[in-house]
Protein backbone atom coordinates (compact mmCIF):
# COMPACT_ATOMS: atom_id res chain seq x y z
CA UNK A 1 0.00 0.00 0.00
CA UNK A 2 1.03 3.61 -0.83
CA UNK A 3 1.06 5.61 2.21
CA UNK A 4 0.43 9.09 0.12
CA UNK A 5 -3.14 9.89 -0.83
CA UNK A 6 -3.66 8.87 -4.05
CA UNK A 7 -4.02 12.11 -7.10
CA UNK A 8 -7.86 10.83 -7.84
CA UNK A 9 -9.66 8.22 -6.69
CA UNK A 10 -13.25 7.65 -7.02
CA UNK A 11 -15.70 5.27 -4.72
CA UNK A 12 -18.57 4.18 -4.67
CA UNK A 13 -19.65 5.70 -7.95
CA UNK A 14 -23.55 5.16 -9.49
CA UNK A 15 -24.59 7.08 -12.45
CA UNK A 16 -28.26 6.37 -13.99
CA UNK A 17 -29.95 7.90 -17.34
CA UNK A 18 -33.63 6.93 -17.49
CA UNK A 19 -33.34 3.32 -17.37
CA UNK A 20 -29.89 2.60 -18.46
CA UNK A 21 -27.05 2.15 -15.14
CA UNK A 22 -24.35 3.54 -16.74
CA UNK A 23 -21.95 3.08 -13.54
CA UNK A 24 -22.85 0.80 -10.82
CA UNK A 25 -21.19 1.29 -7.45
CA UNK A 26 -17.70 1.76 -9.54
CA UNK A 27 -14.57 2.33 -8.22
CA UNK A 28 -10.96 3.46 -9.31
CA UNK A 29 -7.96 4.73 -7.59
CA UNK A 30 -5.16 6.78 -9.55
CA UNK A 31 -1.66 6.91 -7.62
CA UNK A 32 0.92 9.64 -8.29
CA UNK A 33 3.10 9.58 -11.12
CA UNK A 34 1.29 6.56 -13.10
CA UNK A 35 -0.18 6.33 -16.21
CA UNK A 36 -3.34 4.56 -15.43
CA UNK A 37 -4.99 2.74 -17.98
CA UNK A 38 -9.19 1.94 -17.94
CA UNK A 39 -10.34 0.01 -20.53
CA UNK A 40 -13.79 -1.54 -21.26
CA UNK A 41 -16.14 -2.80 -23.75
CA UNK A 42 -18.53 -0.08 -25.76
CA UNK A 43 -20.72 1.18 -23.17
CA UNK A 44 -18.71 -0.05 -19.74
CA UNK A 45 -19.21 3.57 -18.55
CA UNK A 46 -15.64 5.07 -19.12
CA UNK A 47 -16.64 8.24 -20.28
CA UNK A 48 -19.51 8.79 -17.83
CA UNK A 49 -17.05 8.10 -14.95
CA UNK A 50 -14.22 10.44 -17.03
CA UNK A 51 -17.46 13.24 -17.15
CA UNK A 52 -17.80 12.47 -13.04
CA UNK A 53 -14.14 13.04 -12.38
CA UNK A 54 -14.07 15.83 -13.87
CA UNK A 55 -17.04 17.71 -12.59
CA UNK A 56 -19.14 18.34 -15.51
CA UNK A 57 -21.84 16.10 -14.09
CA UNK A 58 -23.02 14.75 -10.83
CA UNK A 59 -23.35 10.98 -9.81
CA UNK A 60 -26.26 10.10 -8.11
CA UNK A 61 -24.07 8.35 -5.30
CA UNK A 62 -20.70 8.20 -4.56
CA UNK A 63 -17.86 10.34 -3.56
CA UNK A 64 -14.49 11.81 -5.47
CA UNK A 65 -11.53 13.15 -3.71
CA UNK A 66 -8.05 14.70 -5.34
CA UNK A 67 -4.87 13.99 -3.51
CA UNK A 68 -7.00 12.86 -0.22
CA UNK A 69 -9.31 16.16 -0.26
CA UNK A 70 -12.94 16.28 -1.46
CA UNK A 71 -13.87 17.44 -4.26
CA UNK A 72 -15.36 20.90 -4.97
CA UNK A 73 -18.41 21.60 -5.66
CA UNK A 74 -19.81 21.45 -9.20
CA UNK A 75 -20.21 24.89 -9.84
CA UNK A 76 -16.56 26.02 -8.71
CA UNK A 77 -14.98 25.32 -12.02
CA UNK A 78 -11.98 26.92 -11.57
CA UNK A 79 -11.19 24.12 -8.41
CA UNK A 80 -12.03 21.61 -10.91
CA UNK A 81 -9.87 22.92 -13.04
CA UNK A 82 -6.32 23.32 -10.83
CA UNK A 83 -7.39 19.33 -10.35
CA UNK A 84 -8.26 17.95 -13.12
CA UNK A 85 -8.34 18.26 -17.24
CA UNK A 86 -9.33 15.80 -20.00
CA UNK A 87 -8.35 15.42 -23.89
CA UNK A 88 -11.53 14.46 -25.30
CA UNK A 89 -11.76 13.48 -28.90
CA UNK A 90 -14.23 15.79 -29.71
CA UNK A 91 -12.43 18.91 -29.25
CA UNK A 92 -13.44 21.74 -25.99
CA UNK A 93 -11.39 24.38 -28.04
CA UNK A 94 -13.19 27.35 -30.20
CA UNK A 95 -12.46 27.59 -33.84
CA UNK A 96 -12.81 31.14 -34.46
CA UNK A 97 -10.38 32.44 -32.19
CA UNK A 98 -6.60 32.09 -32.48
CA UNK A 99 -4.72 28.98 -29.91
CA UNK A 100 -3.30 32.52 -27.97
CA UNK A 101 -6.74 33.31 -27.43
CA UNK A 102 -8.13 29.72 -26.54
CA UNK A 103 -5.30 29.45 -24.12
CA UNK A 104 -6.45 32.40 -21.95
CA UNK A 105 -9.93 32.68 -22.73
CA UNK A 106 -11.87 33.75 -19.66
CA UNK A 107 -8.42 35.05 -17.86
CA UNK A 108 -7.06 37.74 -19.68
CA UNK A 109 -4.96 40.23 -17.82
CA UNK A 110 -6.68 43.05 -17.62
CA UNK A 111 -4.74 46.85 -17.73
CA UNK A 112 -5.87 49.87 -17.25
CA UNK A 113 -9.77 50.44 -17.64
CA UNK A 114 -9.86 46.46 -17.76
CA UNK A 115 -8.54 46.51 -21.38
CA UNK A 116 -7.14 43.01 -22.87
CA UNK A 117 -3.98 43.03 -23.73
CA UNK A 118 -3.35 41.15 -27.03
CA UNK A 119 0.52 41.33 -27.15
CA UNK A 120 0.54 39.84 -23.13
CA UNK A 121 -1.81 37.01 -23.98
CA UNK A 122 0.43 36.10 -27.49
CA UNK A 123 3.22 36.46 -24.77
CA UNK A 124 1.86 34.89 -22.53
CA UNK A 125 0.46 31.65 -24.37
CA UNK A 126 4.07 31.81 -26.12
CA UNK A 127 5.72 31.17 -23.03
CA UNK A 128 3.38 28.43 -21.87
CA UNK A 129 3.59 26.61 -25.00
CA UNK A 130 7.35 26.51 -24.75
CA UNK A 131 7.36 25.46 -21.51
CA UNK A 132 5.68 22.54 -22.10
CA UNK A 133 7.36 22.17 -25.74
CA UNK A 134 4.53 22.02 -27.60
CA UNK A 135 5.43 23.54 -31.34
CA UNK A 136 2.59 25.26 -32.64
CA UNK A 137 2.68 29.37 -33.12
CA UNK A 138 -0.20 30.98 -30.97
CA UNK A 139 -1.42 33.10 -33.96
CA UNK A 140 -3.09 30.02 -35.34
CA UNK A 141 -6.70 29.97 -35.61
CA UNK A 142 -7.54 27.28 -33.98
CA UNK A 143 -9.65 25.58 -36.51
CA UNK A 144 -6.44 25.19 -38.68
CA UNK A 145 -4.65 22.89 -35.90
CA UNK A 146 -5.03 19.44 -36.82
CA UNK A 147 -6.34 17.01 -34.31
CA UNK A 148 -2.18 16.06 -33.06
CA UNK A 149 -1.79 19.67 -32.16
CA UNK A 150 -5.01 20.42 -30.70
CA UNK A 151 -4.50 17.51 -27.96
CA UNK A 152 -0.98 19.30 -27.50
CA UNK A 153 -2.78 23.20 -26.82
CA UNK A 154 -5.06 21.33 -24.66
CA UNK A 155 -2.81 19.56 -22.54
CA UNK A 156 -1.01 22.81 -22.20
CA UNK A 157 -3.84 25.01 -20.98
CA UNK A 158 -4.86 21.96 -18.83
CA UNK A 159 -1.22 22.13 -16.82
CA UNK A 160 -1.33 26.27 -17.21
CA UNK A 161 -4.64 25.86 -14.77
CA UNK A 162 -2.25 23.93 -12.17
CA UNK A 163 -3.74 20.33 -12.96
CA UNK A 164 -1.46 17.34 -12.97
CA UNK A 165 -3.52 15.39 -13.22
CA UNK A 166 -5.03 14.78 -17.14
CA UNK A 167 -7.18 12.44 -18.67
CA UNK A 168 -7.13 11.14 -22.24
CA UNK A 169 -10.30 9.78 -23.79
CA UNK A 170 -9.42 7.71 -26.56
CA UNK A 171 -6.62 10.17 -27.94
CA UNK A 172 -5.44 8.11 -30.01
CA UNK A 173 -8.31 6.84 -32.23
CA UNK A 174 -8.06 9.48 -34.93
CA UNK A 175 -3.82 9.92 -35.08
CA UNK A 176 -1.78 8.04 -37.24
CA UNK A 177 1.04 5.88 -36.31
CA UNK A 178 3.78 8.36 -36.18
CA UNK A 179 1.03 10.80 -34.18
CA UNK A 180 0.84 8.05 -31.87
CA UNK A 181 4.29 7.58 -31.13
CA UNK A 182 5.02 12.12 -30.78
CA UNK A 183 1.65 11.56 -28.21
CA UNK A 184 3.48 8.68 -26.30
CA UNK A 185 6.61 10.38 -26.08
CA UNK A 186 5.04 13.50 -24.81
CA UNK A 187 2.96 11.68 -22.05
CA UNK A 188 6.79 9.81 -21.14
CA UNK A 189 8.31 12.79 -20.88
CA UNK A 190 5.39 15.04 -18.55
CA UNK A 191 5.21 11.68 -16.49
CA UNK A 192 8.84 12.05 -15.76
CA UNK A 193 7.68 15.63 -15.01
CA UNK A 194 5.02 14.46 -12.44
CA UNK A 195 1.83 14.35 -14.31
CA UNK A 196 -0.54 11.43 -13.87
CA UNK A 197 -2.47 10.52 -16.89
CA UNK A 198 -5.81 8.83 -16.68
CA UNK A 199 -5.80 6.92 -20.09
CA UNK A 200 -8.30 5.25 -22.01
CA UNK A 201 -7.92 3.26 -25.56
CA UNK A 202 -9.41 0.83 -27.00
CA UNK A 203 -6.10 -0.45 -28.89
CA UNK A 204 -4.60 -2.87 -26.07
CA UNK A 205 -1.37 -2.71 -27.51
CA UNK A 206 -1.19 0.94 -26.48
CA UNK A 207 -1.97 0.39 -22.97
CA UNK A 208 0.84 -2.34 -23.24
CA UNK A 209 2.92 0.05 -24.19
CA UNK A 210 3.01 3.46 -22.02
CA UNK A 211 1.00 2.47 -19.11
CA UNK A 212 1.56 1.14 -15.70
CA UNK A 213 -1.79 0.24 -14.12
CA UNK A 214 -4.90 -0.83 -15.49
CA UNK A 215 -8.25 -0.62 -14.42
CA UNK A 216 -11.27 -2.93 -16.38
CA UNK A 217 -15.01 -1.70 -16.51
CA UNK A 218 -17.28 -3.95 -17.42
CA UNK A 219 -21.19 -3.58 -17.46
CA UNK A 220 -21.10 -0.35 -15.52
CA UNK A 221 -19.07 -2.03 -12.59
CA UNK A 222 -15.20 -1.76 -12.01
CA UNK A 223 -14.10 -5.46 -12.67
CA UNK A 224 -9.94 -5.48 -11.49
CA UNK A 225 -7.12 -3.14 -11.13
CA UNK A 226 -3.62 -4.87 -12.04
CA UNK A 227 -0.11 -3.42 -12.92
CA UNK A 228 -0.03 -3.45 -16.86
CA UNK A 229 2.85 -5.77 -16.83
CA UNK A 230 1.23 -9.05 -14.27
CA UNK A 231 -1.83 -8.87 -16.79
CA UNK A 232 -1.52 -10.74 -19.80
CA UNK A 233 -3.73 -9.49 -22.65
CA UNK A 234 -5.39 -13.00 -22.70
CA UNK A 235 -6.76 -12.38 -19.43
CA UNK A 236 -7.41 -8.36 -19.81
CA UNK A 237 -9.48 -9.39 -22.57
CA UNK A 238 -11.28 -11.92 -20.83
CA UNK A 239 -11.86 -9.30 -17.73
CA UNK A 240 -13.31 -7.11 -20.58
CA UNK A 241 -15.77 -9.69 -21.84
CA UNK A 242 -16.59 -11.56 -19.16
CA UNK A 243 -15.38 -14.75 -21.46
CA UNK A 244 -12.12 -16.46 -22.49
CA UNK A 245 -10.71 -14.66 -26.01
CA UNK A 246 -11.57 -15.71 -28.94
CA UNK A 247 -8.91 -17.22 -31.67
CA UNK A 248 -9.15 -14.82 -34.40
CA UNK A 249 -9.05 -15.97 -38.14
CA UNK A 250 -10.16 -15.27 -41.28
CA UNK A 251 -11.53 -18.09 -43.06
CA UNK A 252 -12.63 -16.10 -46.48
CA UNK A 253 -12.09 -18.23 -49.83
CA UNK A 254 -11.64 -14.70 -51.41
CA UNK A 255 -12.95 -13.40 -54.76
CA UNK A 256 -13.93 -16.69 -58.07
CA UNK A 257 -11.53 -15.72 -60.59
CA UNK A 258 -13.91 -14.76 -63.09
CA UNK A 259 -15.38 -12.14 -60.63
CA UNK A 260 -16.67 -8.66 -62.92
CA UNK A 261 -15.08 -5.60 -61.47
CA UNK A 262 -17.37 -3.63 -59.49
CA UNK A 263 -15.10 -0.48 -58.62
CA UNK A 264 -12.82 1.08 -61.57
CA UNK A 265 -10.92 3.95 -60.69
CA UNK A 266 -8.88 4.96 -63.64
CA UNK A 267 -6.05 7.68 -63.45
CA UNK A 268 -7.74 10.22 -60.66
CA UNK A 269 -6.19 12.50 -59.56
CA UNK A 270 -7.06 15.54 -56.84
CA UNK A 271 -4.33 17.89 -57.21
CA UNK A 272 -3.26 18.92 -53.18
CA UNK A 273 -4.67 14.89 -52.54
CA UNK A 274 -3.76 12.38 -54.59
CA UNK A 275 -2.26 11.64 -58.21
CA UNK A 276 -2.22 9.28 -61.01
CA UNK A 277 -4.41 6.58 -58.78
CA UNK A 278 -6.03 3.82 -60.63
CA UNK A 279 -7.37 0.38 -59.22
CA UNK A 280 -10.00 -2.43 -59.43
CA UNK A 281 -12.03 -3.88 -57.20
CA UNK A 282 -13.79 -6.99 -57.84
CA UNK A 283 -16.78 -8.50 -57.00
CA UNK A 284 -16.03 -11.01 -53.49
CA UNK A 285 -12.99 -8.79 -52.99
CA UNK A 286 -11.83 -6.96 -50.57
CA UNK A 287 -8.87 -4.43 -51.18
CA UNK A 288 -6.95 -2.16 -48.59
CA UNK A 289 -6.22 1.11 -48.96
CA UNK A 290 -3.56 1.49 -46.15
CA UNK A 291 -1.35 4.89 -45.54
CA UNK A 292 -0.91 7.26 -42.70
CA UNK A 293 -3.85 9.90 -42.20
CA UNK A 294 -2.09 12.16 -44.74
CA UNK A 295 -0.97 10.25 -47.09
CA UNK A 296 -4.65 10.53 -49.26
CA UNK A 297 -5.91 7.17 -48.68
CA UNK A 298 -9.15 9.01 -47.47
CA UNK A 299 -9.39 11.58 -49.73
CA UNK A 300 -9.33 8.58 -52.62
CA UNK A 301 -12.08 7.04 -50.45
CA UNK A 302 -14.45 9.42 -50.33
CA UNK A 303 -14.12 10.35 -54.34
CA UNK A 304 -15.44 7.13 -54.38
CA UNK A 305 -18.79 7.68 -52.69
CA UNK A 306 -19.03 10.80 -53.74
CA UNK A 307 -17.94 13.35 -50.67
CA UNK A 308 -15.43 14.56 -53.47
CA UNK A 309 -14.81 14.63 -56.77
CA UNK A 310 -11.72 14.01 -58.88
CA UNK A 311 -10.35 17.25 -61.13
CA UNK A 312 -9.11 14.20 -63.48
CA UNK A 313 -10.18 10.17 -63.76
CA UNK A 314 -13.52 8.50 -63.49
CA UNK A 315 -14.94 6.00 -60.75
CA UNK A 316 -17.28 3.62 -62.21
CA UNK A 317 -19.49 1.49 -59.78
CA UNK A 318 -21.01 -1.58 -60.80
CA UNK A 319 -21.06 -0.45 -64.48
CA UNK A 320 -22.08 2.95 -64.31
CA UNK A 321 -20.68 6.10 -63.57
CA UNK A 322 -22.21 8.28 -61.03
CA UNK A 323 -22.12 12.43 -61.04
CA UNK A 324 -18.97 13.20 -59.17
CA UNK A 325 -19.43 14.64 -55.95
CA UNK A 326 -22.61 13.76 -55.13
CA UNK A 327 -23.34 11.02 -52.36
CA UNK A 328 -26.62 10.23 -53.45
CA UNK A 329 -25.73 9.26 -56.74
CA UNK A 330 -22.84 7.04 -55.81
CA UNK A 331 -25.70 5.35 -53.32
CA UNK A 332 -28.12 4.98 -56.19
CA UNK A 333 -25.29 3.31 -57.92
CA UNK A 334 -24.70 0.77 -55.23
CA UNK A 335 -22.11 2.30 -53.12
CA UNK A 336 -22.05 1.97 -49.42
CA UNK A 337 -20.10 3.46 -47.16
CA UNK A 338 -18.54 4.19 -43.16
CA UNK A 339 -17.34 8.19 -43.23
CA UNK A 340 -14.60 8.78 -41.50
CA UNK A 341 -16.14 11.00 -38.86
CA UNK A 342 -19.50 9.69 -37.61
CA UNK A 343 -19.90 13.13 -35.91
CA UNK A 344 -19.62 15.48 -39.16
CA UNK A 345 -20.75 12.72 -41.65
CA UNK A 346 -22.16 9.79 -40.18
CA UNK A 347 -25.23 10.55 -37.83
CA UNK A 348 -27.88 12.54 -37.06
CA UNK A 349 -27.46 13.06 -33.28
CA UNK A 350 -30.66 13.82 -32.52
CA UNK A 351 -32.52 10.70 -34.73
CA UNK A 352 -33.06 7.18 -33.37
CA UNK A 353 -31.25 4.66 -33.87
CA UNK A 354 -34.00 3.15 -35.88
CA UNK A 355 -33.99 6.16 -37.70
CA UNK A 356 -30.11 6.68 -38.46
CA UNK A 357 -29.39 2.95 -38.69
CA UNK A 358 -32.21 2.95 -41.30
CA UNK A 359 -31.45 6.30 -43.15
CA UNK A 360 -30.00 4.94 -46.31
CA UNK A 361 -32.31 2.07 -46.85
CA UNK A 362 -36.39 3.43 -47.01
CA UNK A 363 -36.83 1.40 -49.99
CA UNK A 364 -36.73 -2.10 -47.57
CA UNK A 365 -39.14 -0.74 -45.23
CA UNK A 366 -42.12 0.39 -47.37
CA UNK A 367 -43.46 1.07 -50.39
CA UNK A 368 -43.35 4.60 -52.09
CA UNK A 369 -41.62 6.43 -49.78
CA UNK A 370 -43.67 5.43 -46.70
CA UNK A 371 -41.65 3.69 -43.79
CA UNK A 372 -43.44 1.42 -42.09
CA UNK A 373 -42.45 1.64 -38.49
CA UNK A 374 -42.46 -1.39 -37.05
CA UNK A 375 -40.44 -2.87 -39.97
CA UNK A 376 -38.09 -0.22 -39.16
CA UNK A 377 -37.86 -1.13 -35.43
CA UNK A 378 -37.84 -4.92 -36.16
CA UNK A 379 -34.76 -4.28 -38.80
CA UNK A 380 -32.93 -1.95 -35.75
CA UNK A 381 -33.70 -4.54 -32.80
CA UNK A 382 -31.90 -7.18 -35.21
CA UNK A 383 -29.03 -4.57 -35.42
CA UNK A 384 -28.66 -3.66 -31.88
CA UNK A 385 -28.68 -7.23 -31.00
CA UNK A 386 -26.16 -8.54 -33.53
CA UNK A 387 -23.67 -5.72 -33.06
CA UNK A 388 -24.75 -5.39 -29.24
CA UNK A 389 -25.17 -2.07 -29.40
CA UNK A 390 -25.89 -1.03 -25.70
CA UNK A 391 -28.60 0.64 -25.78
CA UNK A 392 -32.57 0.36 -23.68
CA UNK A 393 -34.09 0.49 -27.30
CA UNK A 394 -34.24 1.51 -30.75
CA UNK A 395 -35.92 4.83 -29.92
CA UNK A 396 -33.10 6.18 -28.04
CA UNK A 397 -31.32 9.27 -30.02
CA UNK A 398 -27.65 8.29 -30.82
CA UNK A 399 -26.59 11.18 -28.90
CA UNK A 400 -27.19 8.88 -25.89
CA UNK A 401 -24.95 6.10 -26.99
CA UNK A 402 -21.26 5.83 -26.09
CA UNK A 403 -18.59 6.99 -28.75
CA UNK A 404 -18.05 2.86 -30.09
CA UNK A 405 -21.72 1.86 -30.17
CA UNK A 406 -22.34 5.52 -32.34
CA UNK A 407 -19.83 3.92 -34.81
CA UNK A 408 -21.77 0.59 -34.80
CA UNK A 409 -24.45 2.39 -35.77
CA UNK A 410 -22.95 3.55 -38.66
CA UNK A 411 -21.39 0.45 -39.42
CA UNK A 412 -24.54 -1.21 -39.76
CA UNK A 413 -26.22 1.03 -41.79
CA UNK A 414 -23.62 0.55 -44.52
CA UNK A 415 -23.70 -3.53 -44.09
CA UNK A 416 -27.79 -3.13 -44.37
CA UNK A 417 -27.25 -1.40 -47.82
CA UNK A 418 -27.06 -4.55 -49.85
CA UNK A 419 -24.18 -3.22 -51.65
CA UNK A 420 -22.20 -3.52 -54.83
CA UNK A 421 -19.42 -1.78 -53.13
CA UNK A 422 -18.45 -1.05 -49.73
CA UNK A 423 -16.28 1.59 -48.52
CA UNK A 424 -15.30 1.94 -44.79
CA UNK A 425 -13.09 4.84 -43.60
CA UNK A 426 -11.31 3.55 -39.99
CA UNK A 427 -14.17 1.22 -39.99
CA UNK A 428 -13.53 -0.03 -36.40
CA UNK A 429 -12.32 3.58 -34.70
CA UNK A 430 -13.29 3.65 -30.95
CA UNK A 431 -15.18 -0.09 -30.95
CA UNK A 432 -14.21 -2.35 -28.86
CA UNK A 433 -11.85 -5.58 -29.12
CA UNK A 434 -14.50 -7.83 -29.50
CA UNK A 435 -16.99 -6.02 -31.42
CA UNK A 436 -14.00 -4.90 -33.80
CA UNK A 437 -13.63 -8.82 -34.57
CA UNK A 438 -17.60 -8.98 -34.65
CA UNK A 439 -17.78 -6.09 -37.56
CA UNK A 440 -15.02 -7.29 -39.66
CA UNK A 441 -16.00 -10.89 -39.90
CA UNK A 442 -19.30 -9.44 -40.78
CA UNK A 443 -17.75 -7.36 -43.70
CA UNK A 444 -15.79 -10.58 -44.85
CA UNK A 445 -19.07 -12.32 -44.73
CA UNK A 446 -20.47 -9.79 -46.80
CA UNK A 447 -17.72 -10.34 -49.04
CA UNK A 448 -18.18 -13.78 -49.31
CA UNK A 449 -21.78 -13.09 -50.45
CA UNK A 450 -20.37 -10.68 -54.06
CA UNK A 451 -19.58 -7.03 -52.72
CA UNK A 452 -16.54 -5.99 -53.20
CA UNK A 453 -15.06 -4.04 -50.26
CA UNK A 454 -12.58 -0.86 -49.97
CA UNK A 455 -11.30 -0.49 -46.37
CA UNK A 456 -9.16 2.97 -46.26
CA UNK A 457 -7.36 2.39 -42.77
CA UNK A 458 -4.13 2.60 -41.12
CA UNK A 459 -4.89 0.14 -38.36
CA UNK A 460 -3.41 -3.66 -39.10
CA UNK A 461 -6.06 -5.51 -37.94
CA UNK A 462 -8.71 -3.58 -40.37
CA UNK A 463 -6.53 -4.65 -43.09
CA UNK A 464 -5.21 -8.25 -41.77
CA UNK A 465 -8.38 -9.58 -43.97
CA UNK A 466 -7.80 -7.98 -47.87
CA UNK A 467 -7.02 -10.22 -50.26
CA UNK A 468 -4.70 -6.98 -51.51
CA UNK A 469 -3.60 -3.90 -49.70
CA UNK A 470 -2.51 -0.72 -51.84
CA UNK A 471 -0.17 1.06 -49.87
CA UNK A 472 -0.63 5.11 -50.75
CA UNK A 473 2.12 7.48 -49.88
CA UNK A 474 2.08 11.17 -50.32
CA UNK A 475 -0.98 10.98 -52.75
CA UNK A 476 0.31 7.73 -54.54
CA UNK A 477 -0.15 4.13 -54.81
CA UNK A 478 3.28 3.20 -54.58
CA UNK A 479 3.28 -0.40 -53.30
CA UNK A 480 0.50 -3.44 -53.59
CA UNK A 481 1.15 -6.69 -51.49
CA UNK A 482 -1.06 -9.49 -51.08
CA UNK A 483 -2.69 -11.04 -48.49
CA UNK A 484 0.21 -12.89 -45.26
CA UNK A 485 2.22 -9.33 -44.97
CA UNK A 486 4.05 -8.96 -41.84
CA UNK A 487 3.15 -5.95 -39.82
CA UNK A 488 6.43 -4.29 -40.26
CA UNK A 489 6.65 -4.63 -43.82
CA UNK A 490 3.53 -3.03 -43.93
CA UNK A 491 4.38 -0.48 -41.52
CA UNK A 492 7.34 0.77 -43.55
CA UNK A 493 5.50 0.98 -46.50
CA UNK A 494 2.83 3.16 -44.94
CA UNK A 495 5.62 5.51 -43.65
CA UNK A 496 7.62 5.40 -47.52
CA UNK A 497 10.42 3.15 -46.46
CA UNK A 498 10.59 0.84 -50.02
CA UNK A 499 12.16 -2.35 -48.00
CA UNK A 500 13.19 -3.99 -51.47
CA UNK A 501 15.98 -1.02 -51.89
N1 LIG B 1 -26.30 11.44 -21.95
C1 LIG B 1 -26.68 10.17 -21.92
N2 LIG B 1 -27.98 9.81 -22.07
C2 LIG B 1 -28.36 8.52 -22.05
N3 LIG B 1 -27.51 7.48 -21.91
C3 LIG B 1 -26.21 7.77 -21.77
C4 LIG B 1 -25.72 9.12 -21.78
N4 LIG B 1 -24.37 9.08 -21.62
C5 LIG B 1 -24.03 7.78 -21.53
N5 LIG B 1 -25.15 6.98 -21.61
C6 LIG B 1 -25.17 5.52 -21.54
O1 LIG B 1 -24.34 5.11 -20.48
C7 LIG B 1 -23.62 3.93 -20.83
C8 LIG B 1 -22.15 4.16 -20.64
O2 LIG B 1 -21.69 5.05 -21.65
P1 LIG B 1 -20.20 5.58 -21.73
O3 LIG B 1 -20.17 6.67 -22.74
O4 LIG B 1 -19.70 5.89 -20.37
O5 LIG B 1 -19.43 4.29 -22.30
P2 LIG B 1 -17.89 4.11 -22.69
O6 LIG B 1 -17.35 3.05 -21.80
O7 LIG B 1 -17.19 5.41 -22.72
O8 LIG B 1 -18.02 3.47 -24.16
P3 LIG B 1 -17.15 3.74 -25.53
O9 LIG B 1 -16.00 2.80 -25.45
O10 LIG B 1 -18.08 3.29 -26.61
O11 LIG B 1 -16.79 5.17 -25.60
C9 LIG B 1 -24.03 3.59 -22.25
O12 LIG B 1 -25.02 2.59 -22.20
C10 LIG B 1 -24.57 4.89 -22.78
O13 LIG B 1 -25.54 4.65 -23.77
MG1 LIG C 1 -16.37 6.62 -24.30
Amino acid sequence: MSTTAPVAEATGITKRFGSTVALHEASIRIDAGQTHALVGRNGAGKSTLVSILTGLQPADAGSVTFGGEPAPRLADRDAWRQRVACVYQKSTIIPELTVAENLFLNRHDRGAGGLISWKTVRAKARDLLDTWSVDVDVRTPARELDVEQRQFVEIARALSFGARFIILDEPTAQLDAAAISRLFTRINDLQRQGVTFLFISHHLQEIYEICDAVTVFRDARHILTAAVDELPRSELVAAMTGEAAAEAGSRRRGPSPDAADVLKVDDAALPGAYEDVSFRVRAGEVVGLAGAASSGRIEIAETVVGLRAAVRGTVEIAGSRPRPGSVPAALKAGAGFVPQDRHRQGLVPEMSIADNGTLTIPERLGRAGFIDGRRRDAFARAMIDNLAIKTPGPELPVSGLSGGNQQKVVMARALANDAKVLVLINPTAGVDVRSKEFLLAKVEEIAEAGTGVLIASDELDDLRMCDRVLVVFQGRVVAETARGWHDHQLVAAMEGVDLDA
